[in-house]
């Protein structure tokens, strides 16, 4: 199968990020043909700043390795550089409804987060998605939750574009994890783990020790005082214990029966360690590639190349079906 997703390198990537995405594609990697991208121009519909953009770019790059995603079995790229996105999703937003661009749940809350920077791209973001996504002709979409809807209109483009010019694109499922689809927030349970949230809410991949440590510990719980996974009645242990099960391989239940008769101070002084262990290789590698620029550019100028020749050839086609040559 051809897979494709994506991350947008805003800076502070966190264990929802990781969990929800990037854990999969690690194992998908094995058996398909993999293309990982860091949606630079997605990055750019929300404030940012133009300086740090590159150095958000190399982070995630640095992520995806340090991660396990494997450069010579898949190809890593950034969006911009091959130009046939912005041209595809140029074309897709012709035969895509306004009706559907204005439903979707991410363009409602960026717009309330951001509302003197409501801009077309950000209205037109999930066109560009489903281009980034059809380009590759990919059968499948790695993603959190969050992102499933973008990719069933993707898939209702795909659609479109087949019955009025004539079939090109496979129909793309999302492959959503069976646990960790939706890692929620450390400071507010009910709601998302998010980037552009308050810092205290999310671990970012680069944490510092005393940092996890510091989070974890401040992390908010629920009423009572037993470690049991009941999302309900104990979102906040019960997000705690999915993070916990998703680093360890442990089922909930075991971690249930792990802590029986422990506190919440317990859990979370061992929490805490776990994540400490787990980002170690994180940590690590930031600091390898900080001094290593040219590396990290190579594989992604090497990434490109590869990206373009599917997506060169896959752009002739569309040309010529739509009646452009
Ligand atoms: P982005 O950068 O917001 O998030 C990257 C990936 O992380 C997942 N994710 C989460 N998973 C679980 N729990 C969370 N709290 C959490 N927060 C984020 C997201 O679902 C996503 O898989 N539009 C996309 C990027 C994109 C893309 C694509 C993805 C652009 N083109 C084509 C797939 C295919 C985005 O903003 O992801």
């Amino acid at each position: 199968m051809r897979i494709f997703s994506g991350i947008r390198p805003t800076g502070g990537l966190h264990i929802g990020n990781y969990l929800g995405a990037i854990k999969q594609w690690i194992a998908l990697q094995e058996k398909n043909e993999c293309v990982f991208c860091i949606v630079d121009l997605h990055a750019i519909t929300t404030p940012y700043e133009p300086k740090e953009l590159q150095k958000n770019i190399l982070e995630a790059t640095a992520i995806y390795l340090a991660a396990g995603i494997d450069p010579e079995k898949s190809i890593i790229f950034v969006q911009s550089e091959v130009k046939e996105h912005a041209e595809l999703a140029w074309l897709l937003g012709t035969i895509t409804p306004m009706g559907e661009l204005s439903r979707m749940t991410q363009f409602k809350e960026k717009s309330k987060q951001h509302k003197d920077y409501i801009n077309a791209g950000l209205f037109n973001y999930p066109v560009l998605m489903a281009a980034d996504i059809l380009l590759y002709k990919s059968q499948a979409v790695p993603v959190g939750k969050d992102q499933e809807q973008h990719v069933e209109l993707a898939r209702t483009i795909a659609k479109k574009f087949n019955l009025n010019f004539g079939k090109i694109f496979p129909e793309p499922e999302t492959i959503l994890p069976k646990v960790g689809a939706k890692i929620m927030s450390l400071t507010d349970p009910k709601k998302k783990m998010s980037k552009s949230d308050d810092p205290k809410s999310c671990i970012s991949l680069f944490d510092s020790p005393e940092d996890i440590q510091k989070k974890i510990m401040s992390a908010e719980t629920d009423s009572g005082k037993e470690i049991i996974y009941n999302v309900t009645k104990k979102p906040g242990i019960s997000n705690l214990l999915t993070i916990y099960s998703l680093l360890t391989d442990k089922s909930t239940q075991e971690l249930e029966k792990q802590f029986k008769g422990k506190g919440y101070g317990d859990f979370k002084k061992a929490l805490a360690k776990v994540l400490i262990d787990y980002l170690e290789p994180f940590r690590r590698k930031q600091k390898e590639l900080q001094t290593r620029d040219v590396y990290v550019k190579d594989i992604l100028n090497k990434g490109a190349s590869r990206a373009r020749i599917i997506a060169q050839s896959t752009m002739q086609e569309v040309r010529e079906k739509m009646g452009l040559i």
